[in-house]
């Protein structure tokens, strides 16, 4: 490929940082010819090229053939990046809303133009984790991906075991660069959700849309929450999982307690880990850190310098993607309640402890996926669920080799594990 001449949009958090590390890379053949940004008024760092505060500044030099999209409004990264790929220009971007939201779309705007979209940085910052499921996952191999993919969720967390409160841990991971412009996107579970719509893209070749999947954020957990996690020596983690059971596909994202033989128990702050299971792999932890400006600017640096070579992600998996998404699976879970009647609700197949107190109450059990769904979680703040990651549901169950999950179905009856 020619010389990479970028037009970067966006010069926040990310976008400075890509302009520092961009300088810094020597070896690389690419240099950043113009820059936008929208906020006129913002202070800024002086850079080597003026800001211009106007689109076309970009999308009309026809000397530009790479735009790195990183600004935080999805709606109108959408609309620069179908105009950008139309002029013929690859397209490097972290925005993970707006491909989960218009992904085959995109994908199908850029090979019709030939031009390559590339987007590791929108999931899990540093970690090079699409590259790795589109190279080196080639094949039908993989059975479960489940991560910790949101920074800020797993800083407040941390900072929680410190006995630092969500509101200072949320403003810190604020002031950070690690939050969303909305930090609801983080503490509701939806970034991680967008994420994880991607994840499964590359993973298990699925197209889903976000809003089909259990979405449970950290928002919701309480005091008496964390005393019960300290108690039975767990900690929380955000998890955004997908796995297969025969051509079932099962995804979802909600806090987990993990225990200490967990691969992340230890994963502490802005960190993130996927954990990638395969049938002769066994499992995989990738971790590095997952927010913050030069680690996701790391991640489109690696991108760019990925078209010297023309590279483009191939989605071998979508053509041949067998497996479907379903619900018909029975957790293991604990529901916590400021108010002790909203349990009743639930229709657990199986009560393993109830716990009632003066103002708090929870009840640990089997339950189905589909009950689960039925429940808008944000917006009942009274609840809080907690699913065990270790998810050996029925005691009577024997344990099938090579697996740590049993996995039930709604009737009963089990999955058999290849
Ligand atoms: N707000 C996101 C996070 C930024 O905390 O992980 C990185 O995608």
């Amino acid at each position: 490929m020619s010389k990479l001449k970028i037009g970067l949009f966006g010069f926040g958090c990310v976008g400075s940082g890509l302009y520092k590390v961009l300088n810094e890379s020597k070896q690389l053949d690419a240099e950043i010819v113009s820059i936008v940004a929208k906020n006129k008024h913002k202070p800024r760092e002086k850079t080597k090229i003026p800001i211009s505060f106007e689109p076309e500044a970009i999308l009309d030099n026809e000397l530009i053939n790479v735009v790195v999209e990183l600004i935080n409004n999805s709606e109108e990264a959408y609309l620069i990046i179908k105009k950008a790929i139309q002029s013929k220009k690859h397209i490097v971007t972290a925005n993970k809303k707006l491909l989960s939201e218009h992904l085959d779309e995109l994908i199908a705007l850029a090979k019709e133009n030939g031009v390559s979209l590339l987007y590791e940085a929108s999931v899990a910052g540093s970690i090079p984790i699409i590259r790795n499921l589109e190279e080196y996952y080639n094949n039908d191999t993989l059975t479960s991906i489940e991560g910790i993919v949101n920074g800020t969720s797993n800083y407040i967390l941390s900072q929680s075991n410190k006995g630092i409160s969500y509101t200072n841990a949320l403003k810190d991971a604020q002031e950070k660069g690690f939050a969303e412009v909305d930090p609801k996107f983080d503490v509701e579970g939806f970034d991680s959700v967008f994420k994880l719509t991607i994840l499964i893209k590359h993973a298990f070749g699925l197209s889903i849309a976000s809003n089909q999947l259990l979405t449970v954020g950290i928002k919701n957990l309480k005091e008496q929450d964390v005393r019960f996690v300290k108690e039975k020596k767990f900690r929380v983690k955000l998890f955004a999982k997908a796995f297969k059971v025969e051509n079932h596909l099962f995804a979802f994202v909600a806090p987990h307690l993990v225990d200490a033989t967990h691969a992340a128990f230890d994963v502490g702050n802005e960190f993130n880990a996927i954990i990638v299971q395969a049938a002769y792999a066994d499992k995989q932890l990738f971790y590095g850190k997952g927010a913050g400006s030069l680690p996701t600017a790391s991640a489109v640096l690696s991108d760019i310098s990925a078209l010297n070579y023309n590279y483009a992600y191939e989605y071998r998996k979508t053509a041949n993607a067998e497996v479907k998404l379903s619900d018909d699976l029975k957790l293991k879970v604990y529901i916590g309640s400021t108010n002790f009647s909203s349990l009743s609700e639930f229709q657990f197949e199986e009560i393993e402890d109830l716990y009632i107190g003066i103002d708090y109450a929870y009840q640990i059990g089997t339950i189905s996926l589909t009950e689960l769904l039925k429940v808008n979680w944000n917006e009942r703040i009274e609840l809080s669920l907690l699913l065990f990651s270790e998810q050996k549901i029925n005691k009577q169950m024997k344990p099938i080799q090579n697996s740590n999950f049993n996995f039930l179905k709604k009737d009963n009856s089990y999955y058999s594990i290849h």
